[in-house]
């Protein structure tokens, strides 16, 4: 396997700072990558039980030569496993075979496997370096930038974390060839996401021909990959702890997230709990009096085209939606807020949204 050219994204944050490396096959650079900056005899790999038997052999074939010695950690796959016993039961593995404070973790896999990796190097010995190596698209796009890790708890989903930027994130997008096509289309939804509320021509360019990353074209997931994890760059490096700005990359997920509890998690995936929730949140933005022109239509035409839905639960009363937005992380004092769109490309965070006005939208998108 050899390396091949990159695209390189930088994530401004002074002494933090780090790069996204975005190609086909960069395994073999990852290894360079770690010789020349940790210069590790061991490195330890966090990653779930779909992905490890996929890409292990090849970060094995690909390491070798760098004479660093990989150390395989596999966590069931799955949300349900984003949780403390995971943590305890990675800490036990890792601490019994030994690590010291420069020995990396590489965190490869979807969200899940990073997030939890991202807490376990945060945590372990107060901090040790890790690398990002997503594999499904949602990771490449959102979760394995900008340094949110933690896990969920049975009072709600990523409660305990910390800000605990990478080392390096390595996007090898070869990898989304594995990766099922209903999950591939979730992650489109958070592509979509960054076109309403940071660039009109990424909208207009998802519009002109998002079936080419629904079949899976390795050269338009390199440029929209690259265009989204600029935009993610440019978010966390201006509100890396989410004093303001960063809230903007939840649009969408106050009504997704209520829908994933309410559905226990068992029913949408992530991307396509969101996709529901920005159709409905649009919605609200216009009963707020917001012209948005064609926005909605256009929108929902995006996501259908996407195989994603549109539509809110039927079986879901919208009072159990409005009872768990109570315990959105944007929530303050029972002010339930939310992002909505004042245009395509820009969106801001509304105080003070009713339940009168919640439920107007959720029976009319139905
Ligand atoms: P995931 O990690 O569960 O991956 C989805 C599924 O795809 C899993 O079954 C996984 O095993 C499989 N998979 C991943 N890559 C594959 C590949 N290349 N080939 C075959 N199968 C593959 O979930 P996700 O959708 O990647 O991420 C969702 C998680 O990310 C949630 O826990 C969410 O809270 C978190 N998240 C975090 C942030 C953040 O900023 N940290 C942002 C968004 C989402
Ligand atoms: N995915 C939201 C954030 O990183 O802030």
């Amino acid at each position: 396997m050899t390396a091949n050219l990159s695209e390189i994204v930088r994530v401004d944050l002074g002494d933090r700072s780090y790069d996204i490396e975005i190609g086909v096959a960069l395994w073999p650079r990852l290894a360079e990558s770690l010789v020349e900056n940790f210069h590790p005899k061991r490195a330890i790999v966090i990653t779930d039980s779909n992905v490890g038997p996929l890409y292990e052999p090849k970060l094995e074939e690909a390491f070798r030569p760098s004479g660093i010695e990989l150390s395989y950690h596999q966590m069931s796959a799955g949300e349900e496993h984003k949780n403390l016993d995971t943590v305890q039961t990675l800490y036990d593995e890792i601490l019994s075979r030994g690590c010291d404070r420069k020995t990396p973790v590489i965190a490869m896999g979807g969200g899940v496997p990073g997030d939890t990796g991202g807490f376990v190097a945060a945590t372990l010995l107060r901090g040790v370096p890790y690398i990002q190596v997503p594999t499904s698209l949602l990771a490449m796009v959102d979760s394995s930038v900008g340094g949110k890790t933690g896990v969920d708890t049975p009072h709600g989903k990523n409660l305990i974390g910390a800000f605990y930027q990478p080392a390096l994130v390595s996007v090898s997008i070869d990898t989304l060839e594995t990766l099922p096509k209903r999950e591939v289309c979730a992650g489109l939804a958070e592509v979509i996401k960054y076109g309403v509320i940071w660039d009109a021509k990424l909208f207009e360019e998802l519009e002109s021909g998002i079936e080419k990353l629904v079949e899976g074209d390795r050269d338009s997931f390199i440029r929209i990959v690259k265009r989204c994890c600029e935009i993610k760059a440019e978010v966390v490096s201006k509100d890396e702890f989410e004093s303001g700005l960063r809230a903007i990359l939840n649009y969408g997920h106050t009504v997704g997230h209520a829908i994933e509890a309410a559905t226990e998690y068992g029913e949408y995936l992530h991307g396509e709990g969101i996709s529901v929730g920005m159709v409905v949140e649009t919605e609200i933005a216009e009963l707020l009096g917001r012209d948005l022109g064609d926005l909605k239509p256009r929108l929902k035409d995006l996501f259908q085209r996407a195989n994603l839905p549109v539509t809110p639960p039927e079986h879901v009363e919208p009072a159990r939606i409005w009872e768990l937005m109570h315990s959105d992380k944007k929530t303050l004092g029972g002010d339930i807020r939310m992002v909505l769109p004042s245009e395509l490309g820009n969106v801001d965070l509304v105080p003070g949204i009713t339940r009168k006005v919640f439920e107007k939208a959720w029976g009319n998108c139905g």
